[in-house]
């Protein structure tokens, strides 16, 4: 079958995203620094470029420890054709996606589900719009879909062939790996090598020893993929939720690349106040932000931001948000403690040691983070502490 006859027959067509608006001179939105990925250029001649982003890039990492990549060389037609199907998959009727749940409908009937695994969240298929609580009688308006292994073309092509993903998501399922394999090898591999420039070890360290990809589940660098459609809420509904369409969190895996679009509402902590604060939209960029895994790797170096998604402002009220995002998490064995990368630079600024902190795996803060994943609703976790470290950190200039 033809592309074309492909989408006809699977009802795939483009994703109305919401007007962009300007932001010029608003106060509640904050531009991301922009690295050109077309400035990185390979070893050995382009080692000043890469020195140069490693510089813009340090600044942004340990502080907002949110940025966006520019000019990253995916085909941008293929990218908008690749959210069409996100889009047609997301929006499949009820009773079909019911066959590929992840979970339970609920969070509090999943309870049992997330004690023997992953729980319907972070499981592979649909975690359903009103599966966690939020504020009284609200619950959330987000209906996604999860898959795992989709860089690894054999053991995806393999699972798809066995039926466990809906017959839309397997007819695209080269167009799946094609995008997630790029993000992983070239994207991240890019910023990873800024990532070990800025903290002065060979080029190539955090790639290789952390997050290579292999043909084999049990030896490949993990993570997930996830396709999002947030679904607008009733005016009656966002009152009681103070307009929060998913609650703030710093993410538990390394790195969280997601598309960028025009619709207002990621939001993040402010470094400089504090405040919640909306990312404005860069046309044809990715968004990057670093996790806990990655956060504990250099010591507190690198931040983790907390972020949330909040209902757009009044133009953009109304319309859906659609993201594809690829959570980016190291080797399970990895010790997520800076004293296992010997930085030199991590030296420097003083945190090589962190004592405080136990030498656990990344497997270990996974399970206990992942375990109270959607434990509550709308409030925020940073009291809470295991292994030496708070759940969740707000990162403040001069308020560490
Ligand atoms: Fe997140």
């Amino acid at each position: 079958m033809t592309v074309s006859e492909l989408d006809h027959k699977y009802d795939v067509r483009p994703f109305v995203e919401a007007p962009v608006i300007d932001t010029t001179n608003d106060n509640t939105v904050i531009k991301l620094d922009a690295i050109d990925l077309s400035k990185f250029e390979d070893y050995p001649e382009g080692s000043l470029s890469r020195q140069k982003l490693a510089d813009q890039l340090e600044k942004t990492i340990t502080t907002s420890g949110f940025f966006n990549v520019v000019n990253y060389g995916y085909d941008l037609e293929k990218l908008e054709h690749l959210k069409a199907v996100a889009q047609s998959l997301l929006k499949l009727p009820d009773e079909e996606k019911r066959k590929y749940h992840s979970g339970a409908p609920t969070a509090e009937e999943d309870l049992e589900n997330k004690k023997k695994g992953l729980g319907a969240e972070r499981g592979e298929g649909y975690k359903p719009k009103g599966f966690w609580k939020m504020k009284d009688s609200v619950r959330d308006s987000i209906d996604h879909f999860n898959f795992r292994d989709a860089k690894l073309e054999a053991v995806f092509a393999k699972k798809n062939s066995e039926g466990i993903y809906p017959e839309v998501f397997s007819a695209y399922q080269k167009e799946v790996n094609a995008y997630y394999k790029y993000v992983h090898e070239v994207v991240l591999r890019k910023v990873l090598t800024l990532c070990d420039i800025i903290l002065e070890i060979p080029e190539g360290t955090l790639y290789g020893k952390y997050f290579s990809l292999t043909d084999s589940v049990t030896t490949s660098s993990g993570g997930h993929g996830r396709f999002m459609l947030y679904h607008p809420l009733t005016e009656n509904e966002a009152s009681k939720v103070d307009g929060t369409w998913l609650r703030g969190h710093s993410d538990i895996s390394a790195f969280s690349i997601i598309t960028s679009q025009p619709i207002l509402s990621l939001q993040i902590s402010d470094y400089e106040s504090g405040e919640w604060k909306y990312v404005d939209y860069r046309p044809n960029s990715l968004v990057c932000n670093i996790g806990d895994a990655l956060e504990f790797l250099t010591g507190g170096y690198f931040k983790a931001s907390m972020h949330r998604v909040s209902l757009p402002p009044a133009k953009q009220l109304g319309y859906e948000r659609l993201v594809l995002i690829d959570f980016i998490n190291p080797l399970e064995d990895t010790v997520i403690h800076p004293t296992t990368l010997a930085s030199s630079k991590l030296k420097k600024v003083g945190l090589h040691e962190r004592p405080e902190w136990d030498k656990i795996t990344y497997k270990q803060w996974d399970a206990v983070k992942g375990a109270l994943l959607g434990a509550d609703g709308v409030g925020d976790r940073s009291t809470l502490k295991y292994y030496g470290r708070q759940i969740e950190r707000w990162h403040y200039l001069d308020k560490e």
